[in-house]
């Protein structure tokens, strides 16, 4: 379902001609339903490769396909859509709306669905996701009235309201306290199981990363793979 073929990005950098090289050649092929941690030290490119395959930021070599088709040749409204529909994103910090309650902030990815027909079972989606991850009792509750990592699992439901079929998540436990990571571990691989979705997982969390399917690690723009078979 997605497939990077040697992707490479260069940023500008000031005073150097060269450029910084922070990906050299990464190819990689991620099967439906899969789940992948990718590892790294800071400054490596964890966080500029999750962007590329989220179809956040565009590669300045080789070429990313999604369900087989090569982002690079869509349209942007098409990326649009793809990013909204068929990807999730949890970063390290929640991003949730303040002034919105707990199921509002849920609903927010669904509010550019032109056909909003089906609002009533959008609703009954969030409502039963947020009760998956025990926030029944907090749906009107809003952002800074919850713990971060009450914050987290509200962020996790929101990435997954739309179904997507991937769902990416940076340093998701990067700012939570021992237990509230172990938690959103936990979430994140019991619904990659029962919500089909692929997970690609950017973290430090060596509880989160020995639940993943399989680890990768990114450095000197190469990712090599660390998984025990
Ligand atoms: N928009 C940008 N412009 C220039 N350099 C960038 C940009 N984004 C990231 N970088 C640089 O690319 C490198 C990798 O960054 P990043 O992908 O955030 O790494 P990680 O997530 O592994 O910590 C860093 O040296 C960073 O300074
Ligand atoms: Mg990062």
């Amino acid at each position: 379902m997605l497939e990077l073929i040697h992707v490479a990005k260069k940023y500008d950098s000031p005073g150097d001609k060269q450029g910084l090289s922070v990906l050299k050649d990464i190819t990689l092929k991620v099967e439906p339903g899969r789940s992948l941690v990718i590892v790294g030290p800071s400054g490596s490119g964890k966080s500029t490769l999750l962007n590329i395959i989220g179809a956040l930021d565009c590669p300045t070599g080789g070429k990313v396909l999604f369900d087989g088709r090569d982002l690079a040749g869509l349209a942007e409204t098409e990326l649009a859509r793809i990013r909204n529909k068929q990807i999730g994103f949890v970063f390290q910090l929640h991003h949730l709306l303040p002034q919105c309650t707990v199921l509002e902030n849920v609903l927010v990815p669904t509010l550019a669905d032109k056909k909003r027909s089906s609002i009533k079972e959008v609703r009954e989606r969030a409502v039963h996701l947020l009760e998956r991850v025990g926030l029944e009792g907090f749906l009107l509750y809003r952002p800074g009235e919850l713990s971060g990592g009450q914050r987290q699992r509200v962020a996790v439901v929101r990435a997954l309201i739309n179904k997507p079929k991937l769902l990416l998540a940076d340093e998701p436990t990067g700012s939570l306290d021992k237990d509230s990571s172990e938690n959103i571990a936990d979430l994140l691989v019991e619904l990659n199981g029962s919500e089909k979705v692929t997970l690609v997982v950017v973290t430090h969390s060596l509880r989160l990363a020995e639940r993943m399917g399989r680890v990768m690690e990114l450095s000197d723009g190469l990712l090599k793979d660390r998984s025990r078979r």
